[in-house]
């Protein structure tokens, strides 16, 4: 499962690597969004037309994955539609996801994309997003610079997206 011929490593940190994911790899990181996100929705995006850019970690202790990412890139727009992002339980708050981002938008950016866009699947989804570069749609914030309220109150609603560009 770790070492696929071909495949590009794009991070080699000491306890885990994040590299391009087969074809034949992507079925098992939707069914590890789907532990924390919406089946309906990860399936949605996951069949968007366009190019299908997903990474895989790997934990280097055991060979297997512990996180992923995937995007649909629309290349003739340039923009990014989120699909799915997680890291396994047991990995958490060591780093990996951060990286794991910072990692999909250098690649990203080198295919020309200049703009991501997803919703966050919960409100911890929404500010590490937040946390990571990502702002909520411009309708939001100027009902929010309106109202005088806090952009806790959108965290975790669906139909508050966010947007990053590149
Ligand atoms: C969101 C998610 C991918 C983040 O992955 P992660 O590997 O835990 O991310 P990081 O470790 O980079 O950052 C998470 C937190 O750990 C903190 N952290 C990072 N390194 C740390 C360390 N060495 N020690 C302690 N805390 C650390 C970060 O500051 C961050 O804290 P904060 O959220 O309080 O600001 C993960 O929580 C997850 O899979 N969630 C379920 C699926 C999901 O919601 N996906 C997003 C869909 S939009």
């Amino acid at each position: 499962m770790a070492y696929k011929m071909g495949l590009r490593v794009l991070q080699d940190a000491e306890s885990y690597s994040i590299r391009e994911a087969a074809p034949d790899e992507v079925e098992n990181l939707l069914k590890m969004f789907k532990k924390d996100m919406s089946a309906k929705w990860v399936d949605q995006h996951h069949n968007l037309p366009g190019k299908k850019v997903a990474l895989v970690v790997i934990d280097k202790e055991t060979n297997q994955p512990i996180g992923g990412i995937e995007r649909v890139v629309d290349t003739e727009n340039g923009i990014a539609t989120g699909v799915g992002f997680a890291v396994l339980k047991d990995f958490r708050r060591r780093g990996i996801g951060t990286t794991m981002l910072k990692v999909m938008d250098e690649e990203l950016k080198n295919m020309g994309v200049t703009c991501i866009t997803t919703v966050p699947a919960s409100k911890n989804a929404a500010k590490f997003l937040k946390e990571n570069g990502y702002e909520y749609e411009e309708f939001i914030k100027m009902y929010l610079a309106a109202t005088f309220r806090s952009d806790k109150l959108v965290y975790g609603f669906e139909w508050a997206g966010m947007k990053k560009y590149l």
